[in-house]
């Protein structure tokens, strides 16, 4: 049997293109280990997704009630947010407790449920997991804060002085004031990355690092398939060392993998860390050790500056400087996520550029780099929206869409910081959206103009054959129809327009051509290497030929084609 594994595992490692990694003596991943590479990731909160009894807040009986839809949208793994017991004041991301659920969401058993339920239906869940800082009202902190000779004492971070660079390296600007806190009980300052209610753990110190392989261990034989590693440049830098630029201990990331791996096999680790093509190769390792697939932040903000000016050349160019990677390595693709658009990268006259199209207005901007709407509210309800959603689905890597996306969903800026694109579903027009049965949701449901769940919600989506969700729906169909996109080797292809960006994959003996027309105006264009006169193009999307001129191809302002070539 075992042998009979192996050989099947080389065989669909060689058809995957894996022939590089020495296949004798090695223990390989099984093809499923690669499920990651192919998948449809969908983002929830179980506080904002559906609330089952009526008490306005989201949980997971609701979530379980909406299995059906999720699965008739085409996705294959869904990503909780944090779902832990926690004061709630960044929605989650304060833990208080890593091994239960937070009762306002229901129950282990609830959460049991869901798991199986999931199984039935091919569906895989990973969840958000938060180890570089507890909440302040963690026992851990208490204990640490109040007793110099307890053991938690050295789980946090600790100085007698404040550092000079105290002032440095804060995730939040504007609203955080430093990275280090005194803390009147401990007589100290504490380390704290994130908001000053969030300690930062001690990673130098083995027992964290035991604690969190724990953790990581505990929800994967709950169930789990993976988890979306909150922060992780923040778990594995030695803080003592500067805010700013510290060292970094490199080898907890494939230590970490490994504790996964022994737990179960096929476990994803999916990295949140913003970083340049340079860094992201070290997180990736080099042996299949590191993490398997990590969000593509550095694409992400080069794709807003070409939809905001039409102009292609760094988001091209931030493709091809993320190309590099190991085989058995994925991105993960995004357009918007739950917290603000980071344009940090761009620099302040490129950020400007994409604030003055997408963020007028200082109410949609946060963190002096970023803005806090939903998709649609920035593009409006219209052609290039439906050619982004598009392009997500033709980018190399895995796309990842947040809830509520697939209809249009807006975003409510009189809401603190990123809550404004957190606001609960829209499932019909019934009060409260269908969200809740109660008198009241705990976050109240968009209700006014364009977004309102009254004119935009799922079941008015689902009856429309022209609506978002219906447009989405396809697209994922098509896109699992075509593996070269998850599994393939990809190119970018010159095109004689320079409005469009246009990819070909290879993949098994396939090739797929997917073209986006990132300009209002319709484009005439030749493609280096695609000869039209021996290949009619039929788009895989509409189902019609793709437009032709004399021997050039067509495409409408904001238009896109995804097509099989011979
Ligand atoms: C990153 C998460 O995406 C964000 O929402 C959270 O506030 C911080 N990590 C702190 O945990």
């Amino acid at each position: 049997m075992k042998q009979y594994h192996q050989i099947k595992t080389y065989l669909l490692a060689f058809v995957l293109g894996l022939s590089a990694i020495p296949l004798v003596g090695q223990e390989l991943p099984v093809p499923d280990g690669l499920w990651y590479k192919n998948a449809i990731i969908y983002n929830l909160e179980v506080g904002t997704f559906k609330d089952s009894d009526g008490d306005g807040i989201g949980d997971f009986q609701g979530l379980i009630q909406k299995l059906g839809y999720l699965d008739s949208l085409g996705v294959d793994v869904l990503w909780l947010a944090p779902f832990t017991p926690s004061p709630g004041h960044d929605d989650g991301y304060d833990v208080t407790d890593h091994y239960t659920i937070n009762p306002k969401y229901g129950t282990m058993d609830d959460f049991r449920q869901l798991i199986a339920e999931t199984k039935k239906r091919n569906i895989r869940v990973i969840s958000d997991v938060v180890l570089n800082h507890t909440s302040d009202e963690h026992p851990w902190f208490e204990a640490a804060r109040r007793d110099s000779q307890s053991r938690y004492r050295k789980w946090y971070v600790w100085a007698e002085e404040l550092p000079d660079d105290a002032d440095k390296g804060m995730v939040f600007p504007g609203v955080q004031q430093a990275t280090w806190s005194y803390d009147s009980v401990a007589g100290l300052y504490y380390f704290h990355r994130f908001y000053r209610f969030q300690p930062d753990l001690n990673y130098t110190n083995p027992e964290v690092q035991q604690e969190a392989f724990n953790i990581l261990r505990f929800w994967l034989q709950q169930g789990m398939d993976g988890y979306r590693l909150d922060a992780v440049p923040f778990i594995i830098d030695i803080p003592e060392t500067s805010s700013e630029n510290p060292e970094r201990m490199m080898h907890l990331v494939p230590t970490m993998r490994n504790v996964m791996r022994d737990t179960k096999h096929d476990a994803l680790m999916l990295g949140e860390a913003n970083l340049s093509p340079e860094e992201n190769k070290d997180y990736f390792g080099e042996k299949n050790d590191g993490m398997q697939m990590m969000f593509n932040f550095y694409v992400n903000q080069f794709l807003f500056y070409a939809l905001a000016t039409e102009d292609l050349r760094l988001f091209t160019k931030a493709i091809e400087d993320t190309k590099e990677k190991p085989k058995t390595a994925q991105w993960a693709h995004f357009l918007r996520n739950h917290d603000e658009i980071d344009l940090d990268r761009l620099g302040r006259r490129r950020r400007q550029q994409v604030f003055a199209k997408f963020g007028p207005d200082t109410s949609m901007q946060l963190y002096e780099r970023g803005i806090r709407r939903r998709l649609a509210p920035m593009l409006g309800d219209s052609a290039q929206l439906r050619m982004v959603y598009s392009l997500l689905y033709a980018m190399p890597g895995t796309p990842v869409i947040r809830y509520g996306e697939e209809i249009g969903m807006g975003d409510d800026l009189s809401l603190k910081e990123r809550l404004a694109v957190r606001t609960p579903m829209q499932w019909s027009a019934a009060p409260h959206g269908g969200f809740t049965s109660g008198d009241s949701a705990f976050r109240s449901v968009i209700d006014k103009g364009p977004y309102g769940y009254q004119q935009r919600n799922v079941m008015q989506q689902l009856s429309d054959s022209a609506s978002l969700l219906n447009h989405i729906k396809r697209l994922i169909r098509v896109r699992k129809a075509c593996p070269e996109i998850g599994f393939g080797d990809f190119e970018i292809i010159r095109s004689s327009s320079k409005y469009i960006f246009a990819v070909r994959y290879e993949h098994d003996g396939k090739s797929l051509l997917t073209i986006h027309n990132f300009s209002a105006t319709p484009q005439e264009f030749r493609l280096t290497g695609v000869r039209l006169a021996d290949q009619p193009l039929m788009d895989l999307i509409s189902g019609q030929p793709v437009g032709t001129k004399g021997g050039r191809l067509r495409l409408a302002g904001y238009g896109y084609s995804w097509c099989r070539l011979e």
